[in-house]
Order: C-alpha cells, then structure tokens, then sequence
C-alpha cells in the first residue's frame, strides 16, 4: 500500500470527526491538508497499470479513451499526476484549468486557496480563484510527457481575468494554439468558474445568451476553430448553474460556431438550493464557508442536475442529426458504478470527477476506477 492510500485511508476515518472544530479552523487545516496530499499523491505511483476491462474503450474524436470517466479540471492544475491517472486506469487526464496571465489565487481570512470537505454530504467547497502556471508554462510542460495508449491528454483552458474585450479573446486563442503545438488530444473551455471575477456585458442576444459569451465564441470560431490543421477538439465546460430553458440557444451556438462538445458542469453557486443537501452536522461549516468566502459546492449534491442536463443535451443534439460528432460530457457528483451506468443509458459517453475521486480514493486506493468498473459488470 502507498503512502497516500495510508493518509486517505487514516483521513477519511478522522475527517467525520474534525466537524466538531471551529469552522475557520476546519478550513485552515484542510485547505493546506488538501495540497499537501495531492503532492504526495502524484508521486505515489502505482507500479502496474491497473487493468479496466477492455470491452470499456471508446473512440471519440478519432482518439482513443480507455473507459468513459476522467479526473475534472482543477485536480492537476499543473500538469502533475499524468502517470498515475495512466496507472489507476482513467479514461483519460486532464490538465489546467490555466489562464493567459499566471495567477497565484484567493487567499482571504489567512487561508491560501480555501476549501472545505463535507464527508457526510459527500460534497465540498473551494473558492481557489484558478491558481495556475500559464497556458505558456502548462503547454510546455505537457508537450514534454511520454504518451501512453488509451489515455488522452488534455487541458482545460480560461480567458483571464484579469483581461477584457480583444486582449482577453487574443490571449486565451494565443494559449489554444501553444497547447495544439504542444500536441495534447482536446482542449476544454472553462466558462463557469464561480471563483473569478467574469466579464458579463450587460448586454444580452435576442437568445438571452451573455453577448461577451457570444463575442468570445465568435473570436474562437474565426480565429481557431476554422483553420485548425489538426482536429483538436475544443470543448466547453458550463455550470451545473446553467437554467435548462438555455440548453437549446447555447447548443444552437456552440454547433453553429464548430464546436466538438460540451461539459456539464462546473461547481454550484446556488447555495440556498442545495442546503437541503447537506448533513445537518455539516450544516454550520456550509454556512460559515459560503458567508465567508462564497465559492463552489461539488460533489453528491451535484449528481441529480449534471444528469439531467447532460441528458437533455444527448437527447437535443440527436434530435439535430449531426454530421459531425459532438459529445456531451457530464461532471457533477459522479462516485459510483450506478452513476456511470446512469449516464450511459442517457447516451453520456464521458464523465468527469473530482469530490468523488478522493472519497473513492480514500477506500480503494489505486483500484478506484477498476472498482467503478467491476462493480458496473455486477
Ligand atoms: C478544489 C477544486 C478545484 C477546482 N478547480 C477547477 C478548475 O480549475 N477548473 C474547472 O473547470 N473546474 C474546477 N473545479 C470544478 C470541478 O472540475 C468539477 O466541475 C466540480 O467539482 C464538480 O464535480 P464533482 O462533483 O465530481 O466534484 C474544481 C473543483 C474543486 C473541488
């Protein structure tokens, strides 16, 4: 056994317990717990390739996936861990979420990128604020890793914050096109971080779309999509915020503009609308975090909605009959066999987690995507 299923295994038993700490300093030491475990974590590589059952790959985009789950955005900000998703078996990685800019992220009431696990609820919040290298710095480093077969690379890409208008459109294309030379397999476009600042024109389509939304996809279409010299296909992963009625208007727009795909989604600001979901034991730790920093919930909570907007989304886009492919991706509370099968009977051939990849992690260790997958045969 390695030594971060020792501290995941041992963590996992205490974390229930620590909810009877203050708040603040659940958050402190949790938010520092959780770096310090992924570094020990991507060092802690398993010496074998896991087997998942080979029945599990899919082609998609021309590109080989080993199984249809994957780690979310934000778990391997720095392009670490490529190995150890190879070995644990993922479908494929993914890298980033990066911006233009380098960013150092939030740092508010002495805690360096706030976070808070809520085991009972199976749920967490963050409100990191996109540290991250650089789209120039994480390219880099990814075009240097040795491809294995059956997991694809990819990495999710944000305009920056810090930018408006042009600048902000060049910029983000500027790194689109440093992770093509770079050769990764698909890019996903982050539109739904809640933790920085957005640039929301006031302005809206006859669509009720955000005409900055619009602007931005426009600029990628002209200046990316349409003289690609490879298919390198650009995702865009949306909120689990996103109200349903908008489902056909963005899909009309992302189709229009060559898009290969969509995510939902991203972490929930909707705080009032989950409470119901959380523990009663975790309840003031929900309150003191949202209050005091605002963030993102994940996790169980999510699992209902990313299924039914992931759902509507196969289900509107067969009722187009592409020509081309396009491919619905759903995150959001995914942790179980039941939620894989779930989404592959609505048609959803990708998943992507992360609250639920480290409750897993903690009781299977390295065998947390076989376990998804052997159980799914049961
Ligand atoms: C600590 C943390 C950091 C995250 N960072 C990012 C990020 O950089 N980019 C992004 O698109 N999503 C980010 N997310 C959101 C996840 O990718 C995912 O969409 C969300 O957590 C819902 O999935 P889950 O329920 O499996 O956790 C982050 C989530 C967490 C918990």
């Amino acid at each position: 056994m390695g030594f971060s299923e020792i501290l995941a295994g041992m963590d996992s038993k205490i974390r229930p317990l620590m909810n009877i700490l203050p708040p603040a300093y659940m958050v402190k030491v949790y938010s520092r717990g959780r770096k310090t475990f992924l570094k020990s974590l991507v060092k802690d590589i398993p010496a074998e390739t896991v087997q998942i059952p080979e029945e599990k790959r899919q082609t998609l985009w021309e590109t080989r996936f080993g199984n249809g789950l994957m780690n979310a955005a934000g778990m391997f900000k720095t392009g670490e861990g490529y190995l150890l998703a190879v070995r644990q078996g993922a479908g494929a990685y993914l890298a980033g979420t990066t911006t233009a800019i380098p960013r150092s992220g939030n740092v508010k009431s002495g805690v360096e990128h706030p976070f808070l696990p809520m085991p009972g609820s199976g749920a967490a919040l963050n409100w990191m604020g996109l540290p991250n290298p650089g789209h120039a710095a994480l390219a880099k480093k990814l075009s240097l890793i040795g491809r294995k077969k059956n997991c694809p690379l990819g990495a999710s890409v944000s305009s920056d914050p810090e930018q408006s208008g042009k600048e902000a459109m060049q910029a983000l294309v500027e790194g689109m096109k440093l992770y093509d030379k770079a050769g990764i397999c698909f890019i996903e476009l982050n539109e739904s971080c809640p933790n920085v600042p957005h640039e929301h024109g006031s302005e809206f389509t006859s669509d009720g779309l955000d005409k900055s939304l619009v602007d931005r996809l426009e600029y990628i279409k002209e200046n990316f999509l349409d003289n690609r010299p490879r298919l390198l296909p650009v995702i865009i992963k949306f909120s689990n915020d996103t109200a349903a009625e908008q489902i056909p208007a963005l899909l009309d727009l992302m189709l229009d503009m060559g898009f290969d795909g969509v995510n939902f989604g991203n972490t929930s600001i909707n705080y009032s609308g989950y409470e119901s979901r959380i523990v009663q034991g975790e309840k003031k730790n929900f309150g003191y975090f949202t209050s005091e920093f605002g963030g993102g919930l994940s996790g169980r909570p999510l699992k209902d909605i990313s299924l039914e907007l992931a759902s509507m989304t196969v289900k509107y886009i067969q009722s187009k009959e592409l020509n081309r492919e396009f491919n619905v991706i759903r995150t959001g509370g995914i942790e179980t066999a039941r939620d894989i099968a779930e989404s592959e009977q609505a048609g959803i051939k990708l998943n992507q987690w992360f609250t639920g990849y480290f409750d897993s992690f903690a009781k299977y260790g390295h065998n947390l995507y076989k376990k998804i997958y052997s159980d799914e045969r049961d």
